[in-house]
């Protein structure tokens, strides 16, 4: 009877568990607009210096308040390496990589995605305070990967 008690005690915490975390997932999707980065277009690794806006790579206005990000991920750098945008504004980040699958994590931020060579990621964000966040590859991409990072400046 005891370990009756104690399975069904485990069937009802697996259960409330589950839709528990249903529910969470639900409520950031819905009501905090939580979604995967999609990938929104396709770029050939090997014409990346051909393909618009892969051939300028940095920051550009977009708009009065809106900036564009473009950044090529290549082993073991980023171009640009330091990335300045104004506090405030948005920024949509657009990045692609030229050769291996790389990441690209702004610490103290929500970016970070996955740069995969033959896709462009992209990422709004708005930077809100003035400083410096240090930018890395987060995804193993070869022996020089611990030294591939850059920094993003908010000015
Ligand atoms: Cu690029 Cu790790």
């Amino acid at each position: 009877m005891r370990i009756e008690a104690l399975e069904r005690g485990f069937l009802v915490v697996s259960v409330v568990l589950l839709v528990a975390s249903l529910g969470g997932l639900l409520y950031a999707v819905s009501a905090r607009g939580a979604h995967l980065p999609g990938h929104v277009a396709l770029v050939d690794p090997a014409l990346l210096a051909q393909t618009p806006p892969f051939d300028q790579p940095g920051v550009r206005q977009t708009g009065p308040d809106t900036y564009e990000a473009v950044v090529i991920a290549r082993t073991w750098a980023f171009s640009p390496s330091e990335i300045r945008v104004p506090a405030g504004a948005e920024v949509t980040f657009l990045i692609t990589s030229g050769d291996v699958i790389h990441g690209f994590f702004v610490e103290g931020t929500r970016i970070n995605v996955m740069v995969i060579p033959g896709q462009v990621t992209r990422v709004i964000y708005r930077f809100k305070q003035t400083g410096e966040h240090l930018l890395i590859c987060h995804e193993y991409c070869g022996i020089g990967h611990h030294t591939m990072g850059g920094k993003v400046v908010v000015q």
